[in-house]
């Protein structure tokens, strides 16, 4: 498969082909989702919740960033990688910014970045895309901005409130963003800003009129514990479970004796490098 591109997400739109988009935080994750044939991995500031241990995304920074970042992109060839601008690393002066995006592109080896807000932050998009930066906007939902919303609220419900985040989508394109996610945005609403855009939307707990969806590699896994449903995800495997029930046999079969036994050791022929390097 040829790597994808902006312009290929543009033309999947076009063309009515759903664009699938999931997070990846590491080596081996970021593999297997390319393997599995997706299109696009987010390095979403949701690893803060799912690998950190943190209760929101705002304790992230850049340089967790970074360090996920450059994992992921040393393994895929294939999908589209977006990293997303942690709390507080766009909202400073524009030189303060492009300082910090620069970091995420050299230092995290980026391939683009994620930044959430409309209007507000359009200029900032424009001149991360006029240095050549590829820039995902995130409306809807927007959890670096919880603690304002008070709860993960659907959003666009009031007219208002859903005039507001058209008026965002549109500021959001014509700054230059080449798609926007749509976090937990109304059915109907999300239907409209996908239809009046010309650029990719990417859908998380919105709906299917979406051009592509989005969900947390843990989530779609069953990941990790404590597991907090969600009406919006699936859950395509459990490997929680196995995982749990692999690390308690090798537990009962350490303290049974049973592992390891003299198959797994070497005796006086055998050269230890046929082991490290098969
Ligand atoms: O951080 C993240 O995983 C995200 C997605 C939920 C869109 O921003
Ligand atoms: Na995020």
């Amino acid at each position: 498969r040829k790597p994808v591109t902006t312009s290929r997400m543009k033309k999947m739109k076009k063309d009515g082909t759903p664009i699938t988009m999931i997070t990846a935080y590491d080596y081996p994750s970021a593999k297997l989702a390319e393997e599995a044939g997706i299109d696009a991995i987010l390095v979403g500031d949701s690893l803060g919740n799912v690998v950190l241990g943190y209760e929101s995304t705002l304790p992230v920074t850049l340089d967790d960033m970074i360090y996920h970042t450059r994992a992921v992109t040393r393994a895929v060839q294939v999908p589209f990688v977006v990293t997303d601008m942690p709390f507080m690393t766009y909202h400073g002066s524009l030189d303060e910014t492009m300082k910090n995006v620069a970091r995420i592109m050299q230092e995290g080896m980026g391939k683009a970045v994620k930044m959430e807000g409309g209007e507000e932050i359009a200029a900032t998009v424009e001149a991360c895309v006029k240095a050549g930066v590829p820039v995902m906007g995130h409306l809807g939902l927007t959890p670096q901005s919880l603690y304002q919303i008070g709860g993960y609220k659907v959003q666009g419900k009031t007219s208002r409130q859903a005039a507001k985040l058209l008026q965002d989508a549109k500021a959001l394109e014509q700054a230059g963003a080449f798609a926007i996610v749509l976090e937990l945005v109304t059915e109907e609403l999300t239907e409209l800003i996908t239809k009046e855009l010309s650029i990719p939307t990417i859908g998380i707990g919105s709906g299917a009129s979406c051009d592509g969806q989005v969900l947390v590699f843990h989530d779609v896994l069953q990941y990790g514990s404590p597991i907090i449903p969600k009406k919006f995800v699936k859950a395509y495997a459990n490997i929680g479970d196995q995982i749990r029930s692999g690390i308690s046999q090798y537990v009962q079969e350490v303290k049974e004796r049973k592992y390891p036994d003299s198959s797994h050791a070497f005796q006086g022929a055998d050269d230890v490098l046929t082991f490290l390097y098969g």
